[in-house]
């Protein structure tokens, strides 16, 4: 089978394409409607059949005999601790947990936050909820309680789950009292928070909400699988946009399921049976699909990994696990290998390892730049693929298809369109741009399955988020090109939407925290870019008049309230007083501007501009604070 076959039948016979992937999995009644679609071309899939996403990745599998398989591998450099699980032994922990669930008042359509490391009880708890037919929502560990108390609000929870605490390289961190800040915080109370006790540390619970895991789970028992419909939510993600909220983007189980089991051959090239291993967390899009989902739908044993790519304890572990556990398919962000090679520049650590099990090396989550992509090449001796999705999507829109026909690397390409999703490169007027002509990369609706349909709580804001700047395509927020061989070059987004570390973040929502400083008259956050961590924040800020403060102080306090309000992961660092900042005479900040100046990139002085004079001000204010601009 040819790429080309295979993605213009996608194109094609799109129906037809995507009812022979859903005849991969095992449903409670087969989907008679494949794509149901509105007025406005926003898509449902396999809106008509029953399911259940935990059944299609556990039972199955041990009904049909691979109970003793592995399912889970479970590796902690931060605990010292490495357990696996079987699919017979994971099926029974998580329809025990569904019955704790179960026990607590959870059913089908209900919400569950899960705030927790990445341990297996992770794993279990979006399985169990899944198996309910409820819909969970994971928050990434490193949220602050204001971002926690933020999708509390909008998901309404019945039951959170939690644990005592996470293990980072220098510190524990107590999750608890970060939930009970969270809960506090919150307009909406979940009914319980369930705490699984880890043996570091022990958490004090409230009466009366509070319950302790295990002996909740002591009580339970098993229960069986919910049917849901294909169009029935699994899961709110929520996502940085360009606003100060973040948006839920809903999964439904149906698309999601077929996708995924679908990509699992078609772009990683995995087998039932194989080992596959997405270093990521669980908070992220990357986690879910790729930790829980895929591999388990596909019958491959999945690694969850509670460490760091360097320090727990070098920069070999990655190498270390792949090689334990032989890891065939091998997927992190470029940050990742990034750490890696800036502390082990020769992969002197890598040559300790037997990496010969391992086919491809995958890279999402930012673009790949090309020196780390020819340094990995270089030393692993393995293919190194870059893909490009979005939390949005689910999985890869662009891809080289290893399990359809494995392409040429270019170097900065994530090569071309997965099946399904037909991407375009357009001006603001929604004119189709000639090859590699730079403009926004948006998708020709209808989207491919497990690409979201609607925004959680309200149906307007996708319409209005994604589809009414160019009508009829959905607006990726990316911009970029596509080169004479169809090769799709992503280069970054067109909003103010940033990645740090692989990790997305709103400059908006940044910008709220820093504005709020009593000291600040404007501010506007920039991001800039980074050697390691591919882009970082930086607070621009204007103080209001008559108020003086010592510089290094005010950079302090900006870091705590970044911490305090959205995480350590926002990674702020540097705040910096301007005397003025740019704007057009109509009064908006040129945003665009500041961040080429900061970048030290050619920029372009609009003609809209109030004061040309204030961009040279700047600069030289940053010059003289130390940055290279
Ligand atoms: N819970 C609580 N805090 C967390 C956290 C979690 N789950 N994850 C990160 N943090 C904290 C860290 O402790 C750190 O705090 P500190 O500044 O007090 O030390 C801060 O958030 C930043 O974390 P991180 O970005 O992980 O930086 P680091 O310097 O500790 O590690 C790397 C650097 C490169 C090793 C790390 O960024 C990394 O592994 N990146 C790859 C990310 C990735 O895999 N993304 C996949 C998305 S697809
Ligand atoms: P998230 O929703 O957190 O997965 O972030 C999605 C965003 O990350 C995309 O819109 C891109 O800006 C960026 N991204 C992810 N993968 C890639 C990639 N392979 N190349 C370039 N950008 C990427």
């Amino acid at each position: 089978m040819s790429y080309r076959t295979e993605y213009d039948d996608s194109m094609n016979d799109p129906e037809g394409f995507w009812r022979r992937q859903a005849g991969a999995l095992e449903w409670f009644k087969f989907p008679q409607q494949i794509l149901t679609q509105d007025a406005d071309g926003i898509g449902t899939w396999f809106a008509d059949g029953e399911m259940n996403t935990a059944y299609m990745a556990l039972d199955v599998h041990v009904k049909n005999g691979r109970g003793e398989q592995t399912a889970l591998i479970f590796d902690s450099p931060v605990t010292d601790t490495k357990a696996k699980y079987t699919y017979a032994e994971l099926t029974d922990a998580v329809a025990r947990t569904a019955g704790m669930l179960a026990d607590l008042g959870v059913v089908k359509g209900d919400r569950v936050i899960i705030y927790m490391p990445m341990i297996p009880e992770a794993v279990i708890s979006m399985l169990a909820v899944a198996r309910l037919g409820a819909i969970h929502s994971v928050v990434f560990g490193g949220f602050a309680p204001p971002e926690l108390a933020l999708r509390i609000d909008d998901a309404t929870p019945k039951v959170i789950l939690t644990a005592s605490c996470g293990i980072e390289v220098k510190r524990i961190i107590e999750y608890k009292p970060l939930v009970d800040k969270a809960i506090e915080l919150a307009q909406h109370k979940p009914q319980s928070c369930v705490v699984f006790q880890r043996r570091v540390t022990h958490a004090t619970l409230i009466e009366g909400r509070d319950h302790d895991w295990a002996t909740l789970l002591e009580k339970s028992k098993a229960v069986g699988c919910t049917p849901v419909k294909g169009s029935d939510p699994l899961y709110i993600l929520y996502t940085s946009g360009t606003t100060g909220k973040p948006k839920g983007v809903v999964r439904d189980n149906g698309g999601h399921a077929v996708a995924l089991k679908y990509s699992m051959k078609a772009i990683y090239n995995v087998e039932p049976g194989d080992v596959y291993w997405a270093a990521s967390d669980v908070g992220w899009v990357v986690g879910h699909s790729y930790i829980v989902y895929g591999p388990l739908l596909h019958g491959c044993a999945t690694v969850l990994y509670e460490g760091k790519p360097i320090m727990t304890p070098d920069a070999g572990a990655l190498w270390r696990v792949i090689a334990e556990y032989g890891v065939k398919s091998f997927f992190t962000a470029p940050t990742a290998f990034r750490a890696v090679k800036k502390e082990d520049p020769e992969a002197k650590l890598m040559a300790q390892y037997d990496l010969s099990k391992l086919q491809v090396i995958f890279s999402a989550g930012e673009r790949l730049d090309p020196p780390t992509q020819q340094w990995l090449i270089e030393k692993s001796g393995k293919t190194v693929v870059d893909h490009w999705w979005q939390t949005e999507t689910g999985w890869g829109i662009t891809a080289n298809l290893w399990g359809v026909e494995p392409l040429p690397v270019k170097f900065g390409s994530s090569t071309l369109p997965t099946p399904g999703f037909d991407v375009r490169i357009l001006d603001e007027n929604g004119t189709q741009l000639a090859r590699n002509e730079q403009g926004y990369i948006a998708l020709k609706l209808p989207l491919p399955p497990s690409c979201m349909n609607r925004i959680w709580g309200d149906d307007n804001k996708f319409r209005e988020n994604y589809l009414q700047f160019l009508p009829g395509y959905y607006t990726t927020g990316d911009g970029g090109y596509i080169d004479e061989d169809g090769y799709v070059f992503v280069m970054g987004r067109v909003d103010d939407v940033i990645n740090v570390a692989g990790h997305r973040l709103s400059t908006g929502e940044i910008e709220e925290v820093v504005a709020a400083h009593p000291a600040v008259a404007e501010c506007a956050v920039i991001a800039r870019d980074d050697e390691l961590k591919g882009q970082v924040p930086m607070g621009l800020v204007v103080l209001k008049s008559g108020i003086s403060v010592d510089e290094a102080e005010l950079q302090q306090q900006m870091v705590n309230r970044i911490r305090d309000n959205i995480g350590g992961i926002a990674c702020y660092k540097d705040t910096v007083i301007l005397a003025r900042l740019p704007k057009t005479r109509s009064g908006k900040t040129l945003r665009k501007t500041l961040n080429k100046i900061v970048n030290g990139q050619p920029y372009n002085v609009p003609s809209t501009i109030d004061d040309p004079g204030v961009i040279q001000e700047i600069i030289e204010t940053l010059r003289r604070k130390g940055f290279a601009v």
